[in-house]
């Protein structure tokens, strides 16, 4: 078992994420470490498909640590993250009498994890919360630092709270059943953390694809265990030095480098409807697109360049781009929400390990749509 600690210093808070192998059986008695011996009830929010693989063990391992244990589950799918669902969960918490000793547990990937974790922040005007995410890309990057959400008015992630989990319980063990997209979605966003912000997380996690991922199932292993942590440690670092993600910082240990690869990857899933793409699997071109861009600016090397080409095909295979229409592309790209005073921000390599935020004054156009070229029209 791996454990790290994620200190917030303003907020003079901190908590644990603990990685391991058949932790879905102890989430019961880690609840009632970190909550205390006054939370009477845990809400289990889940969806229909990860509660009838994981729901029973996680209830009953809640049960036995003494916690009354409701269950409600969403539809699963992107486009139930919606305020219609949270009214739902918001009402079954109601209905339930919750408390403000008592917590929700989320069991699924992100969207689970964002939308109960934002009825979590709302209800009571916020009570605890603990993520148990079965996704890798939930594992590695959404179920750690505090972002809860639900999409509105055809805009991702447009409402939401900060709220921290009391604790994140990772199962490796669930991801045994995860489809192989989502493996792949989740391995792009593995390698985005460490070409945004550190080499050597980029090379375990390359080594960790070469010698150990077939590209169908993923059994559970030491080397698993090790990088998902790994992951999950330099996310934490970044969150802890910038919780808010402040807008107006530009260094290279900014929460919003993590949006590496995401200036074009939002733009492909909103021009393809979100229908075409496992979002993991856009950043796997954003980042060669924005990975191309920095090359023409003379910053990335052609060596590095190959390098990071290597470690997203190392994902597994993207699906198609041929009929993007590179024009819908173009208006969604001007439309990021992470710009700033109207200007798209992007984020781009020195090198593998260091990011640069670069506004898009500074990107010929002529670079830009070349390299939207060169990657989606290969
Ligand atoms: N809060 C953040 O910081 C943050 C960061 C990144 C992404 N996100 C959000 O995360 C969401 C995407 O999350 P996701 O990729 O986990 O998608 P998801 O939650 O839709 O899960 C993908 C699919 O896998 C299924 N599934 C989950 N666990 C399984 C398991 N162990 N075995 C078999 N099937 C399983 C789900 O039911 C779903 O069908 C997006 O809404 C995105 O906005 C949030
Ligand atoms: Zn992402």
């Amino acid at each position: 078992m791996q454990r790290v600690r994620l200190r917030l210093r303003a907020r003079r808070q901190e908590y644990e994420i603990i990685t391991g192998q058949g932790t879905l059986r102890i989430v019961g008695e880690v609840a009632r470490q970190k909550l205390g011996p006054h939370a009477r009830r845990a809400v289990l929010i889940s969806n229909p498909k990860v509660f009838k693989l994981y729901g029973e063990r996680a209830a009953k391992s809640l049960a036995g640590a003494g916690f009354d244990v409701p269950h409600w589950l969403m539809p699963d799918g992107e486009r139930h993250k919606s305020f219609r669902t949270l009214e739902r969960a918001l009402s079954f918490f109601a209905e339930s009498r919750l408390e403000r000793t008592d917590a929700v547990v989320a069991l699924g990937g992100g969207v689970v994890g964002d939308l109960a974790g934002f009825a979590a922040a709302l209800y009571l005007r916020g009570i605890s919360f603990i993520q148990v995410p079965t996704t890798l890309l939930a594992q590695i990057d959404s179920s750690v630092g505090g972002k809860t959400a639900v999409n509105y008015a055809h805009a991702k992630n447009i409402v939401g709270a900060f709220h921290q989990p009391s604790v994140v319980l990772i199962d490796t063990e669930t991801l045994s059943t995860l489809p192989r997209r989502e493996l792949t979605a989740g391995f792009c966003e593995c390698v985005k953390q460490g070409a945004a912000g550190d080499v050597r997380l980029f090379r375990q996690t390359v080594k960790f694809l070469e010698e150990q991922w077939k590209g169908a199932r993923l059994q559970p292993s030491d080397n698993l265990e090790k990088l998902i942590s790994a992951q999950v440690a330099f996310k934490a670092a970044i969150v802890a030095g910038d919780e808010r993600e402040d807008a107006t910082r530009r260094d290279h240990r900014s929460r919003r480098i993590l949006n590496f690869g995401h200036t074009t990857a939002h733009a492909l899933e909103a021009a393809t409807d979100y229908k075409h793409f496992r979002h993991g699997e856009a950043v796997g071109y954003g980042m060669l697109v924005a990975g191309e861009i920095s090359k023409g600016l003379g910053m990335l090397s052609r060596s590095e360049l190959e390098s990071l080409r290597a470690a997203v095909g190392l994902c597994g295979r993207l699906p198609r781009t041929g009929h993007v229409n590179t024009s819908q592309l173009a208006q969604h790209l001007a439309r990021d929400k992470k710009a700033v005073g109207g200007h798209v921000q992007w984020v781009l390599l020195e090198r593998l390990g260091r990011a640069r935020l670069v506004d898009e004054r500074e990107i010929a156009p002529q670079l830009l749509s070349a390299s939207l070229l060169s990657v989606l029209k290969a």
